[in-house]
């Protein structure tokens, strides 16, 4: 069979893909541009596969758009990539309620400049009750920083006396995560060619399935996004069970 002609199992559609879109800077600078130019052309990557995992019925994208570190990039580059994100929520917002695509975040909104925050906040009620794909902006987020402010939220019920130590299992932290309804990520995804999680979903990963590829944010595509699921398909998925285990159920 031509590999162009694999079809997608619709029994094992993956319920959430995560995406560490790294590799904007390099493939602006590889062509003489400035970062930034990265990423303006990273925002089309960012519509393709957000129609793609739409299309395939995929039911939530978690994108690292913007992590706790980021702050300590150049003042330009951090007041460019708050400005692309306003420009960009306010672009894409019809085609979002058009698609039904509910659009959400996961991080520190409090850490946001208020600008940033307002329209954001106004997408995210606007598409709120949208039927569609979730897409989940991870803006200002590091995996430490989500298991910090779960330590504490279950800390002050302890200390409330609310909550027994003994009582918290691996349930109570998911629910205090920051969105302890999602589903955990079934794929995570890491463009730019680094072999490395950087402080993305570190709870929520325990038994994702990892797809590292070489290709720069900017040049990523549905179809990259459809070949990898199709290759996710392929894959057996142990959760620490033996494969003849797994295959008897
Ligand atoms: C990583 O590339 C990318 C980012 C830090 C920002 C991602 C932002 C976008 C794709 C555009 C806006 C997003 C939305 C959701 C509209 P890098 O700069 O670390 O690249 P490098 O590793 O080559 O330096």
């Amino acid at each position: 069979m031509n590999h162009n002609d694999r079809v997608l199992d619709p029994a094992k559609m993956p319920a959430h893909i995560a995406i560490i879109m790294d590799g904007n800077g390099r493939w602006a600078q590889k062509q003489g541009h400035e970062r930034t130019f990265g990423h303006q052309n990273g925002v089309e990557a960012v519509r393709s596969v957000i129609e793609g995992a739409g299309e395939m019925g995929v039911r939530y994208l978690t994108l690292y758009a913007f992590s706790t570190e980021n702050w300590n990039r150049p003042k330009e580059e951090v007041e460019m990539l708050m400005g692309l994100l306003v420009k960009s929520i306010h672009n894409e917002l019809d085609k979002l309620m058009k698609n039904q695509v509910r659009l959400m975040m996961t991080g520190r909104m409090e850490d946001l400049p208020e600008s940033c925050r307002a329209a954001l906040q106004e997408a995210i009620d606007r598409t709120a009750a949208n039927k569609g794909l979730t897409v989940v902006l991870a803006l200002s987020y590091s995996g430490r920083a989500e298991i910090v402010d779960m330590a504490r939220n279950i800390a002050r019920q302890a200390a409330a006396g609310t909550l027994a130590p003994e009582q918290i299992t691996p349930e109570t932290v998911q629910q205090h995560l920051y969105h302890g309804d999602i589903p955990d990520p079934d794929i995570l995804i890491r463009t730019g060619g680094d072999f490395r999680i950087s402080n993305f979903l570190l709870w929520e990963c325990a038994y994702t399935e990892f797809f590292f590829v070489p290709t720069m944010w900017p040049d990523f595509r549905k179809t990259d996004l459809r070949e990898i699921v199709l290759d996710f398909q392929c894959r057996e998925r142990r959760y620490g069970k033996t494969g003849e285990q797994v295959r008897e159920q």
